[in-house]
């Protein structure tokens, strides 16, 4: 992760962060649209757990230009959803969930190079996730 893609997601997450409920509602939206099976998978209130995603992406964000930080958080994350029946293959899931509601919520500001440093940044969460499962196993 180069420090300029660190800079673009950081500095567009602050154009989510006004937004923050709004674009909950519509990920988890595009998440069930994509994959229908994922939806009983939640059982607590929805706008409660839009607001812990959006809380723990935040945290994401902000650690991201610090791998030991990062990556601590990404374990933790990692743990508890296995616990909840999440595989790897979800996490694509999600992350094309995420990239489309970015692209929605930040309009003209989801510039290609604003694309690629999230892409990045989401490549990172799995890559920790598998080497975490790894270690696991
Ligand atoms: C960067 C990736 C992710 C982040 C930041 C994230 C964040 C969260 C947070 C903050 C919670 C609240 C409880 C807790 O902290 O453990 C949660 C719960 C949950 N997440 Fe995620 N999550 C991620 C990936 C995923 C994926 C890939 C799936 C599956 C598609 C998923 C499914 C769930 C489920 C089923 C729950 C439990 C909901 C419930 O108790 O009703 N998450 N997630």
């Amino acid at each position: 992760m180069q420090p300029k893609h660190t800079e673009l997601v950081q500095a567009s997450w602050q154009k989510v962060l006004p937004i923050a409920e709004q674009f909950a509602e519509t990920f988890y939206g595009k998440l069930f649209a994509l994959d229908p099976k994922l939806n009983p998978l939640f059982t607590t209130d929805m706008d409660k757990q839009g607001r812990k995603l959006i809380s723990a992406l935040h945290v994401l964000v902000l650690t991201l230009g610090n791998f030991d930080a990062f990556t601590v958080q990404v374990r933790t994350i990692s743990q508890r959803h296995r616990a909840y029946g999440v595989t790897n293959s979800d996490y694509a899931t999600f992350g094309e969930a995420l990239l489309w509601t970015l692209e929605q919520g930040l309009d003209e500001d989801f510039s290609l190079e604003v694309e690629l440093a999230w892409r990045k940044a989401y490549d990172l969460v799995t890559e920790v996730m598998r080497t975490t499962a790894e270690r696991a196993a």
